[in-house]
């Protein structure tokens, strides 16, 4: 086609775009702008945008950004509530069968929590349902792994992480742990609440515009690391929450839910853990990177997700 350097239309304003960009040196940035570009056209294109709405949607987007500092992430928020996270998450860490999947991270990761003992409690507030949180890391045949690092971290019995919170102490309800030579690991802790994620915001104005509301189920966050193995960043989701079937950030996966059950008389003379303690018994099953490459994409990966 002719070079289009003047008299953008309709008909030749995504090809006028696209030649202008073809000098972009980075072979990644022109591969990306060369498939958004059109995407983002054929968005304009297909609902018939009105001056109007393309302006509200720069000033969402506008707010998002002035509302996102190193406390605050809104595009994250956005990113995880419109299911881009989840996919990018999928895209990334396709897994073999009879391995544990993964799920976002969240923005409530924090690097350096505290290495802790086999037993010890990740609760330093003194509030909340004790916990007993117990289980085994094997590889994909049910070998133990030994030495593997659990980075764990979870909200208090309100719902709140230790930064967004000034009644918890720095680093509560976080806590990193390496299994023993069994691949097993235990620690005590209290049973997690389901939270809204931040939704004063336009992240949250989106939600309620949708008549969605902002809820995540209960849940303990993994991250997993065993040299030889794909990192697994995941969640433990806790069986029979309401918000299971409507995670606000698409994260549930049936695999990841558990049943919290009252802890053993055993476990409860062995670990001495109070009356009443709960627990939760999980199985990680790790993906050895050797393996990555059978995980290939499904079918559907080819679907370009467009609907009338
Ligand atoms: C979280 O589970 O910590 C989380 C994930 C996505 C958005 C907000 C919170
Ligand atoms: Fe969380």
């Amino acid at each position: 086609m002719a070079a289009i350097t003047r008299n953008f239309t309709e008909e030749t304003a995504t090809e006028a775009v696209l030649q202008r960009n073809e000098g972009c040196s980075d072979a990644r940035l022109r591969e990306i702008m060369a498939v958004l570009v059109p995407h983002l056209h054929a968005v304009v294109r297909e609902l018939r945008l009105t001056p109007e709405e393309w302006l509200a949607a720069i000033s969402f987007l506008t707010r998002t950004g002035q509302l996102s500092s190193d406390r605050r992430q809104e595009f994250i928020l956005l990113s995880d509530t419109l299911g881009v996270s989840m996919l990018v998450d999928a895209i990334n860490n396709r897994k073999i069968d009879d391995v544990t999947p993964s799920t976002v991270l969240g923005p409530f990761y924090v690097r350096g929590a505290p290495a802790m003992q086999m037993g010890d409690t990740i609760a330093l507030h003194g509030r909340g349902e004790p916990l007993f949180v117990s289980g085994r890391l094997c590889d994909e045949a049910g070998q133990p792994i030994a030495g593997a690092e659990l980075d764990v971290w979870q909200t208090s019995e309100d719902g709140f992480y230790d930064t967004q919170d000034e009644t918890q102490p720095d680093m509560n309800l976080r806590g990193v742990f390496h299994t023993g030579a069994d691949g097993r690991f235990w620690f005590r802790s209290i049973v997690p609440a389901s939270y809204p994620i931040p939704s004063d915001g336009p992240v949250g104005d989106m939600l309620s515009a949708l008549r969605r509301h902002p809820m995540r189920p209960a849940h303990i966050h993994f991250i997993l690391r065993a040299p030889g193995y794909d990192t697994l960043t995941t969640h433990i989701f806790i069986d029979g929450d309401p918000y299971l079937d409507s995670d606000a950030v698409f994260g549930v996966k049936d695999s990841l839910i558990v049943p919290l059950v009252d802890a053993t008389p055993e476990e409860r003379a062995g670990h001495g853990l109070p009356e009443g303690c709960k627990a939760l018994s999980i199985d990680f099953r790790l993906q050895p990177e050797a393996m990555t490459h059978l995980a290939g994409a499904p079918e559907a990966a080819q679907d370009s997700g467009a609907r009338p």
